[in-house]
């Protein structure tokens, strides 16, 4: 099948490439010359494992392309995707300005170019319920039918790090719109990656549009709660480790999303749960346990900081450590990661920040004379009073204990992650905390 694909951030990136790998032809359109430039090299302008080779793969055979024209990438194409950003305003909106300039020009080009074939507009980016009926009105505007341009709503559910594979094993393909044709147009496409059983799901617009955010409003929901439980294990002296498997065990509840940690980050979840905020208060709906889970997430990110002054009376003049800046490992991606809100923290107590992150070189959120950037977990260590392992890196679940002690001022570990049994860091000479599992004695904690 001929596809377009507008945008080529994260989401439209890896749909066109996955797309072009399984037989495609994609014509990927941006209007950023220095992106385009990057992928012209068939290089990828961020870091996503097994993206690249793919890209190489199927641009080398001809069937994937870029380019910063609508018009040449439509004509042919009988799918459309926009995958364009919806960054959050200030009012915790999803800003649509790009959603609605691309479907003017898809439009416009469609009227243009003469198009008399049948071709299907499917929107890819996290949008607001009802922006896909909007959509549908800018068309009619432009005195186009469905039956030239259908609408669809197609949400993504790609995570960082793993989005290809997610691409390739999706536990469904929401597709949302009025138009049999353009339905049973966007399942051909999906089609070859389940033969036998394609969990596609076809429903409403507005229905698909409101499913991602119900989805993402859900996952951060389970990890607030854990992390609520984990606090609550560390004031009763339970084991949050345990406690996740057993509640995990009942199928009703499921075992993943149960890990606690600094509170969740990234480009989805923080402005996903605001944006269905925003909606339902628009709407004149309280949606409670949705601000809760906000609530609770801002909370957790500053979690660490009870402990840390429980051990160190005051941070004043103390090195503090982080292995970890990502909002979550195998990505180079710091929007919204808790290692900021920790950073600045830190900083306003008085201490001084040493980090280290395998994609990480830089937090350019921080002033750079602010953060001292170590080469390696070792160096980040150096002469510091505390390390804390804010992001769960493979590279940091195989740490030599002993040396990175030996390369301490004092040896205080906090495992913000659940990555070390209590035991293990005991071992290597570590005076530890483990989230949910294991708190520091401050009685017997040094201040020198
Ligand atoms: C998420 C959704 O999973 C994906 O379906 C959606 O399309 C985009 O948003 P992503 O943001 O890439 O994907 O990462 P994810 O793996 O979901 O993690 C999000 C955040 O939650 C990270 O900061 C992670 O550390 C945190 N998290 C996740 C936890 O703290 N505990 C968990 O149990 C799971």
């Amino acid at each position: 099948m001929k596809i377009t694909v507008i945008g080529t951030g994260y989401v439209g990136l890896v749909s066109g490439v996955c797309f072009s790998d399984l037989g495609n032809h994609v014509t990927c359109v941006d209007n950023n010359p220095a992106k385009l430039d990057i992928l012209k090299q068939h290089k990828v302008p961020f870091y996503e494992p097994g993206l690249e080779e793919r890209l190489v793969r199927s641009a080398v055979a001809g069937r994937l392309t870029f380019t910063d024209s609508i018009d040449a990438a439509i004509q042919d194409s009988e799918i459309i995707f926009s995958a364009v950003g919806t960054p959050q305003t200030a009012d915790g909106s999803a800003d649509l300005t790009a959603v609605y300039a691309v479907a003017h020009a898809v439009c416009k080009a469609y009227k243009e170019l003469g198009c008399n074939t049948h071709k299907v507009y499917v929107n890819k980016s996290t949008v607001p319920v009802g922006t896909g009926d909007i959509i549908a009105g800018i068309r009619d505007d432009y005195g186009l039918t469905q039956d030239q341009l259908s609408i669809l709503s197609n949400p993504e559910f790609l995570r960082e790090g793993t989005a290809v594979y997610d691409f390739y094993h999706p536990d469904r393909i929401v597709l949302g719109s009025s138009c049999e044709k353009a339905l049973s147009k966007c399942s051909e496409l999906y089609d070859p990656l389940y033969r036998s059983d394609t969990p596609i799901v076809k429903t409403t617009l507005k229905t698909a549009e409101l499913s991602k955010y119900a989805s993402n409003a859900f996952l951060a929901t389970k990890i607030s709660f854990i992390n609520e439980m984990s606090n609550l294990c560390e004031l009763t002296g339970s084991d949050v480790k345990d406690l996740a498997k057993i509640m995990g065990m009942d199928g009703r509840i499921g075992r993943y999303f149960l890990h606690p940690g600094p509170g969740y980050g990234g480009s989805c979840f923080p402005k996903d749960t605001q944006a269905i905020i925003h909606t339902a208060d628009q709407l004149g709906y309280d949606l409670k346990v949705v601000k809760a889970v906000e609530a609770v997430n801002e909370r957790q990110k500053l979690h660490i900081m009870t402990h840390l002054t429980a051990v160190f009376s005051s941070l004043q003049g103390k090195t503090i450590a982080l292995l970890g800046l990502a909002f979550k490992p195998n990505t180079d991606d710091t929007r919204d990661a808790s290692a900021l809100v920790i950073i600045d923290a830190l900083l306003a107590a008085g201490a001084t920040v040493r980090a280290f992150d395998p994609e990480v070189p830089y937090l350019p959120e921080i002033k750079s004379d602010q953060v001292m950037y170590a080469t390696d977990s070792y160096d980040a260590v150096t002469g510091a009073d505390a390390v804390l392992l804010v992001t769960e890196w493979n590279m940091f679940r195989e740490l030599d204990l002993t040396r990175l002690k030996s390369e301490m001022k004092q040896p205080y570990f906090f495992d913000l992650r659940n990555v070390y049994a209590p035991e293990k860091l005991e071992q290597a000479g570590f005076t530890a905390y483990v989230i949910g599992r294991q708190l520091i004695e401050t009685t017997i904690a040094a201040d020198t």
